[in-house]
């Protein structure tokens, strides 16, 4: 009758140590997903709350000094890809040097006053308008300032009508 009762005595203590087991393991598999819900939920609302920027290179360049672009000529800025002309009445205008075709950058030929797109044949006179060719429409004409060191500043994220010039 003793022995019998130490018997439940000890499987009955053998019952709360396995007990005791399980819940400790439930808590931290619990606490554990709690904790990692809990990451995700903020690093989301982080992104919510940062802006969702792109950051890209300003439209706008310096494209040299009055003086560096004498009457009548028309000035290919490669890197830019945007034509710096100069009128034989001394006025300014930049025009973009991509064909509105595909996308070629159009040259300068000077021997036949004419800017000529390699690809397509496509031809503009010295305003940009279409002289010839698959070419859909003029050359796009940028926005042309003067700063105070009288440095010519184009912005190529600002379009302006075929009629704007720059008088200096
Ligand atoms: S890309 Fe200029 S004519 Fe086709």
């Amino acid at each position: 009758m003793e022995n019998s009762k130490l018997m439940d005595q000890e499987e009955h203590q053998q019952e709360e140590t396995n007990l005791l087991t399980r819940r400790y393991f439930l808590e931290i598999v619990g606490g554990g997903a709690i904790g990692v819900a809990a990451v995700g939920s903020m690093v989301l609302t982080a992104q919510f709350l940062s802006p969702n920027v792109l950051l890209e290179p300003s439209l706008k360049f310096k494209a040299g000094s009055v003086e560096n672009f004498p009457p009548a000529s028309v000035t290919l800025n490669k890197e830019q890809k945007v034509f710096i002309v100069r009128a034989r009445e001394g006025y300014f205008y930049a025009l973009s040097a991509v064909c509105p075709h595909l996308g070629c950058i159009a040259n300068w030929k000077g021997e036949e006053g004419i800017i000529a797109c390699p690809c397509h044949g496509s031809k503009f006179d010295q305003e940009g308008r279409v002289l010839g060719g698959p070419a859909p429409r003029s050359l796009v004409r940028f926005s042309l300032l003067l700063d105070e060191q009288k440095q010519l500043i184009v912005d190529k994220g600002l379009v302006v009508g075929e009629d704007v010039i720059l008088k200096v």
